[in-house]
């Protein structure tokens, strides 16, 4: 059968955008940088983003793009065979593992887009959001119910294929994301009082620098990226030979860390608003489904019509960074089981989709039903959330780059960059450098933190 491409330079560069806009750009960017420092925490972010991401996403791109196949595929293909074809099964397993926690939270900003526009949340007390939040993950049906729905969006546009399927949909939903992030961005920075969160934003604290906020700012960054999931290996192999590879990268990268940072405006000046202190917010979970819906029932009027549209456009957005980053998850998968084992798309597809409503159905029932099932004092939905984080993503970025610095030949590189010659690659030196020295060793370092090495100094 035919292997389907993008139509377009646009839908490819979307596509992927929709992959690394998602969560992480929402509920942990903002907080992180409020927490290390403000704009100093974004300034070392895009330096992470410049040295390490930018050359990991452009090999991946390449890996897939010179290849044509699935991330197994493309790796085996690459490395001839050698033991090196394991760093693309592990990504497919890695993107595969992460989708199975990633699709509860992805139902749980459907719910709360639900409860938002049918105004839910008026009249609540402050202190009753946590308990709301706690009963809707401990019911054993209606999370469920919602994953059910999420995953079926997923399959669905999965089985309409790339161009119709994941192409489109990108076309339709990242604009409609953007939209919605300057709409709500411009709304809350216009409350009074937000100037406060803009400066806690945006002013430099270098105080508040240290080595544990260069190793955040590491891990968030290849987290947002989407890098070493498989992903981005995976929609690069339906780029075409014209699609200029290292600025595709740098659009991808640029949308990212623009939607993080005006994520950041839509939560701070809310928050201040109410003379909230923003340490207490929370992240994460904490952050995005018990701290906020309250925020912004007071900002802006509790039960009034401007907090039903605001509150109901912001879980929305999440809902669209989620789906479009669980798409991108899906396909690794799919892809990987239709060349491998060469069935139709829709038979991989709805094998893979039943594997993760099994899976996901587990992580979401953790909260309730088997929230004593624990393995290492997590539960199962931390127990994916962790290892794909905290131990695959690192492994996988680290292997990516020596792999890509060490192993790949550089003429293939360099034709493959430059798009044999018609494009110029000033930055081929640095890119290799990277890819050799900086990016193993700082990664390294991301890697033994997130096992707990360093945390005798962060006491
Ligand atoms: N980049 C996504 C986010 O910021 C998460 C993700 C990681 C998606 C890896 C796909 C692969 O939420």
């Amino acid at each position: 059968m035919e292997r389907e491409n993008f139509g377009s330079k646009l839908g490819a560069v979307l596509a992927a955008a929709g992959s690394a806009v998602g969560l992480g750009n929402v509920w942990r960017f903002p907080i992180e940088t409020g927490q290390n420092g403000g704009a100093a925490f974004i300034i070392i972010y895009i330096l992470c983003i410049l040295l390490l991401g930018l050359p990991i996403m452009i090999s991946e791109f390449l890996i897939g793009r010179h290849t044509h196949a699935n991330t197994a595929g493309a790796f085996r293909i690459i490395s001839n065979g050698s033991p090196w074809k394991w760093v693309g099964r592990m990504g497919v397993f890695s993107g595969w593992f992460i989708l199975c926690y990633y699709v509860v939270v992805g139902a749980w900003t459907m719910h709360y887009t639900f409860l938002s526009a049918t105004n839910a949340f008026d009249d609540v007390p402050a202190q009753q959001y946590e308990d709301i939040f706690n009963n809707f993950v401990a019911n054993p049906w209606l999370p469920t119910l919602w994953l059910f729905l999420f995953i079926g969006v997923i399959h669905f546009v999965i089985t309409q294929g790339v161009r119709s399927g994941i192409e489109k949909s990108a076309k339709l939903m990242m604009p409609t994301l953007f939209i919605i992030t300057i709409f709500l961005a411009i709304c809350s920075v216009s409350l009074p009082g937000a100037s406060r969160g803009i400066e806690f934003l945006l002013k430099p604290d270098w105080s508040k620098v240290t080595s544990t906020t260069v190793l955040d700012a590491m891990g968030q960054a290849f987290y947002s990226l989407s890098l070493a999931m498989g992903c981005l290996c995976t929609y690069a192999s339906y780029f075409d030979k014209k699609t200029p590879l290292a600025k595709s990268a740098v659009n991808v990268a640029t949308i990212d860390t623009l939607i993080a940072i005006m994520a950041g405006f839509i939560i701070f000046p809310s928050v201040f608003n109410i003379g909230m202190n923003p340490n207490d917010v929370g992240v994460g979970a904490g952050l995005t489904f018990v701290s906020l819906p309250n925020v912004f029932q007071q900002a802006l009027g509790d039960g009034s019509i401007l907090a039903v549209i605001f509150s109901t456009l912001f879980y929305f957005l999440l809902f669209v960074a989620a789906l479009t980053s669980a798409i991108s998850l899906h396909e690794v998968a799919t892809a990987y089981v239709t060349e491998e084992f060469k069935m139709s798309r829709k038979k991989g597809a709805t094998l893979v989709t039943v594997t993760i409503l099994v899976l996901g159905t587990l992580c979401s029932l953790s909260f309730g039903p088997l929230s004593n099932v624990k393995l290492f004092d997590r539960n199962i939905f931390s127990l994916f959330d962790d290892f794909s984080g905290r131990f695959l993503l690192p492994l996988g970025g680290m292997l990516i780059s020596i792999f890509a610095g060490w192993i790949l030949d550089r003429k293939l590189y360099h034709d493959e960059i430059s798009n044999n010659g018609d494009l110029k690659a000033p930055y081929f030196k640095l890119l290799v450098a990277s890819l050799r020295y900086i990016a193993p060793f700082a990664i390294g370092l991301v890697f033994l933190d997130q096992l707990g090495m360093f945390d005798f100094i962060k006491k």
